[in-house]
């Protein structure tokens, strides 16, 4: 296509006033999905995309006490020090390196992080290895800075699992990042240690960044270790981890965050988030610090309910005609596959019209995956089971081949 012909698609069919830039945000599915929803009645979500349990009780109260003590001023620009210093003592322990509050910095949940990770590298030119189906933020934040994506497509009949050759076979001389998100939304699926050693140590041989979304971190099921990018680099200077309270400890709304760095890479984007956001809210920062110094019984009853209702969800799937699955083993999502050639968006749109229960078509999430729906299991078993009474009998009378 000429440059003057892409002008004009951009600036006719466009209001001239937008940075072309914008062109590179696709419209989100998923609001597309829940906005149709929203004029319908009697539907089931599988769509939801945070947990939908009561934030602990401990967490509100730090946040009303904050307000009521004043806090409502702007914290220092990397985040309220008490949080710094409990996410230091925190993430030492959990990882076993040495961090210091020096390393981290909070930002307006982990969307601000990813944003600045991915824009402070992304240009013209640049390279980026990101795994398909992922998260929708990634690549459009990439290409709104010109920069080239390489997808490594993974497949429901082998769990999702990302093979680290094939994310060494693309690294290219301009090959400037790799974006890992595990446990993955919207797969479910949770890498393992050898995975990320293998690309994390390529990465650093090479002088590459390796970016990766940890927000999944806590929902990990079977009683598994997570393995953290954190704990399987041997440096922090190819490292930039992202990661938030909201599905932790269900505060997706109060938008804490943070960027976990080596000290060189925290000050270049501390002053980087001073012309976004400059802070983040601060008496949501006390909430944080409450969190981080409260018990583990909110995480531990949410793993006990989520483990239940991803096995009723993995039993369902494997009846369903039509839906290959697998089993996740963390976040509160399963991708399964519909036969190869098959419109997953047809299919999720259908489902919604004729059936009422609402999913993700699977291309919100990648070119890879046009054949998929994302099914979130953070819904009442109830809910589940209601849904697949829906489900299994549409399943039954379609006929794709
Ligand atoms: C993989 C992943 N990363 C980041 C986010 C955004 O997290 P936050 O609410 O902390 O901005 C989400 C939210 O759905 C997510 O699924």
């Amino acid at each position: 296509m000429s440059l003057s012909s892409l002008d004009i698609d951009l600036y006719e069919s466009e209001d001239p006033i937008w940075n072309p830039a914008m062109m590179a945000i696709p419209v989100p599915g998923i609001r597309k999905m829940v906005n149709m929803a929203a004029s319908m009645e009697d539907v089931i979500h599988l769509s939801i995309g945070q947990p939908d349990l009561p934030a602990p009780e401990n967490v509100v109260n730090a946040t009303i006490e904050a307000l009521r003590a004043g806090q409502t001023g702007y914290t220092m620009d990397a985040g309220l020090p008490e949080l710094l210093e409990s996410l230091a003592v925190y993430y030492s322990s959990r990882s076993q390196r040495k961090l210091t509050a020096d390393n981290i910095m909070i930002t307006t949940g982990a969307t601000e992080a990813i944003y600045l990770a991915l824009t402070a590298v992304s240009a013209p030119g640049r390279h980026f290895i990101v795994p398909d189906p992922a998260f929708m933020l990634y690549a459009p934040m990439i290409r709104m800075n010109g920069g080239e994506i390489t997808e490594i497509t993974t497949r429901a009949e082998k769990n999702h699992q990302l093979d680290p050759q094939e994310v060494i076979d693309a690294i290219q001389p301009n090959t400037h990042a790799i974006v890992l998100n595990s446990p993955s939304n919207p797969t479910g699926t949770v890498y393992p240690k050898e995975t990320l050693e293998a690309i994390l140590q390529e990465a650093a041989y090479r002088g590459i960044q390796v970016i990766s979304d940890e927000v999944y971190d806590h929902l990990i099921y079977d009683g598994k270790e997570y393995p953290s990018a954190l704990s399987c680099s041997t440096d922090l200077d190819n490292l930039m981890v992202v990661s938030s309270f909201s599905k932790t400890y269900s505060m997706a709304g109060m938008r804490i965050g943070w960027i976990i760095a080596s000290q060189g890479a925290i000050k270049r984007l501390r002053r980087y988030h001073m012309f976004t956001t400059t802070v983040a809210n601060t008496p949501c920062q006390w909430a944080g610090v409450a969190a981080l110094h409260g018990s583990n019984d909110f995480i531990q009853n949410m793993l006990v309910e989520y483990t239940k209702r991803r096995d009723r969800l993995v039993e369902l799937v494997e009846q369903t005609p039509h839906l290959t699955g697998y089993k996740p083993e963390g976040a509160f999502y399963l991708f399964p596959a519909l036969p190869e050639g098959v419109n997953g968006t047809n299919v999720a749109l259908r489902l919604l019209k004729e059936t009422g229960v609402c999913t993700i078509p699977g291309e919100t999430f990648g070119n890879s995956c046009s054949n998929a729906i994302r099914l979130s299991y953070s819904t009442s078993l109830g809910n589940i089971e209601r849904a697949f009474e829906r489900i299994i009998p549409w399943m039954e009378k379609q006929d794709f081949g």
